[in-house]
């Protein structure tokens, strides 16, 4: 590896997390764990990624994995032993090491259900550490991600403090405070061989026996860090803070915000394949109109690009406001509207989206799949994305719609609120249309709003438009800021 900061050696960093793109993504974590990691390589940093080996990891990655060793690993109360084997392959400078064990990882999607999924990741946080001690590489940072990884710093100031691996320094970063895993004290004990006095309030106990793997992690980790500085601190309210406000309080002084970002090669409207016409900020207001005729042809709507086309490419969960969008989907239609929906979750959000389908034939199309080709029609097709979150530690949806000209309506809240400038309609400044509230009406005039600006003040939209395309959305200044962090730690 070359020393591009004068002086400066590599800084190496393993990267613990659940999953990754383009080999697992359910949601944003598999975004930053393929971007990032290939962002700090361009900052003077070796990083190595450690995930599953999931069953559901398809073929033609499988196929270009070698085979780098295995061991037994000793993991439960009762002293069972467990197979690690290790697959290995390299993308553009990053070495992905994937985990394999058939008892654990061989049905899912790759998470089951918590009462599967925790002995999983107790497995899979053990085995990265034993792993990096078996191929000999000794990292200066472990970067944790979300609870799934949350065992790592745990392990690594106890059973492995006194090996190898016991001199990395750990991060844990908070991409979804809602999932923790929770489990019984018997089972977490069980599963994780850990010894009692973790059982404590200050590590992983939250009552009477009732652990939290999250909790523990976030307690032992030398740094916590989220991804937004709206978000850190929103954690430490009661609000947001997922019963672990307190916890997260107590640990504050080692809590930080970073902001993610999104790889600007893979979301790139000059040059993405998946496009019917590619586009800069230069020829946006000319190919936009090509990419929602096309759009709509391929999903069965109008075929009219003066409608104004509002997208939502989303996780159907609670998290994501669909209440909201529920409450006024009728109020936000006229004849002048289309609505894209794309995402999967909860049956009561898909039907909900389906039955609208069904009400408003040839104007809205609720795709209730998971599609990336999609995903990418839908933000370059799209004149303006919903995200009206309830809670949201960053989003990266509104980061890719702004990259594709297309304009974001949001909720201030997490990383929505430190990403998106609220439109001024008096100096036509601003890059999206805000609401504040966890509200309904507020949501149906943020849109009503923004279709305003779209039909009858074109030189607003259109600076809006190119204001977006031409926002900063890389990981270039974040991955800096990480930089900083794993070189203070490293010291
Ligand atoms: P979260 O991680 O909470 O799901 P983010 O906004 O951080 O939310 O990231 C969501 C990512 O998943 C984005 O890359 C988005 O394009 C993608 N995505 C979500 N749902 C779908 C879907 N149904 N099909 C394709 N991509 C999707
Ligand atoms: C989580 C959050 C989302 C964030 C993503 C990546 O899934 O819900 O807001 O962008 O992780 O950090």
């Amino acid at each position: 590896m070359s020393e591009n900061h004068a002086g400066n050696h590599p800084v190496r960093v393993a990267f613990v997390g659940s999953e990754c793109y383009p080999f697992i993504k359910t949601g944003g974590l598999g975004d930053v764990m393929y971007a990032l990691p290939r962002a700090l390589l361009r900052e003077n940093c070796e990083v190595r990624v450690l995930m599953p080996y999931y069953a559901c990891i398809p073929e033609k990655f499988k196929n270009n994995m070698s085979f780098r060793g295995s061991f037994m690993m000793d993991l439960t109360q009762d002293g069972r032993s467990f197979f690690v084997g290790i697959m290995e392959t390299e993308m553009d400078g990053v070495i992905y090491d994937f985990i394999e064990n058939r008892d654990f990882f061989d049905w899912g999607n790759p998470y089951t259900g918590l009462w599967e999924d925790i002995p999983k990741y107790c497995f899979f946080s053990k085995a990265s550490l034993a792993v990096l001690n078996y191929l000999d590489w000794t990292p200066d940072v472990i970067h944790c991600h979300d609870w799934q990884a949350g065992l790592v710093p745990v392990y690594l100031r106890t059973e492995f403090a006194t090996t190898p691996v016991g001199k990395a320094k750990s991060i844990l970063t908070i991409h979804n405070l809602r999932f923790q895993g929770i489990c019984s004290v018997d089972h977490l004990k069980y599963w994780t061989g850990l010894p009692d006095y973790l059982f404590d309030y200050s590590v992983f106990l939250i009552a009477n026996n009732e652990a939290n793997m999250f909790k523990g992690g976030l307690a032992y980790c030398d740094r916590i860090t989220t991804v937004s500085a709206t978000y850190a601190q929103e954690i430490q309210t009661d609000f947001y803070g997922e019963k672990l406000n307190g916890h997260l309080w107590y640990h504050r002084a080692k809590l930080s915000g970073i902001v993610n970002g999104i790889d600007v090669d893979l979301w790139n409207s000059r040059t993405d394949k998946l496009l019917p016409a590619v586009y800069s900020e230069e020829d946006v207001l000319e190919k936009k109109p090509q990419n929602k005729e096309a759009l709509q042809a391929r999903l069965g709507l109008f075929k009219d690009s003066s409608k104004f086309v509002l997208g939502l490419i989303s996780r159907l969960t609670d998290q994501k406001g669909l209440d909201l969008i529920n409450t006024v989907f009728s109020k936000m239609m006229n004849a002048n509207t289309q609505v894209v929906i794309l995402g999967t979750g909860d049956a009561r959000y898909e039907n909900a989206f389906r039955y609208y389908e069904s009400v408003y034939p040839g104007q809205v199309c609720a795709y209730i799949k998971y599609d990336e080709s999609l995903a990418h029609q839908i933000y370059a097709g799209a004149d303006a994305l919903l995200v009206p979150s309830l809670f949201e530690p960053c989003g990266l949806t509104q980061l890719i719609a702004m990259r594709y000209g297309t304009v974001p309506v949001v909720r201030e809240t997490g990383g929505l609120k430190d990403t998106v400038e609220p439109y001024n309609e008096y100096t036509g400044e601003g890059n999206g249309f805000t609401f504040d509230y966890y509200n309904a009406d507020l949501l149906l005039d943020a849109v009503e709003r923004c279709r305003k600006v779209y039909r009858e003040k074109k030189d607003n939209w259109n600076a809006i438009v190119k204001r977006d395309m031409e926002k900063d959305v890389s990981w270039e200044h974040s991955a800096r800021q990480y930089m900083d962090l794993y070189r203070e730690l490293a010291q």
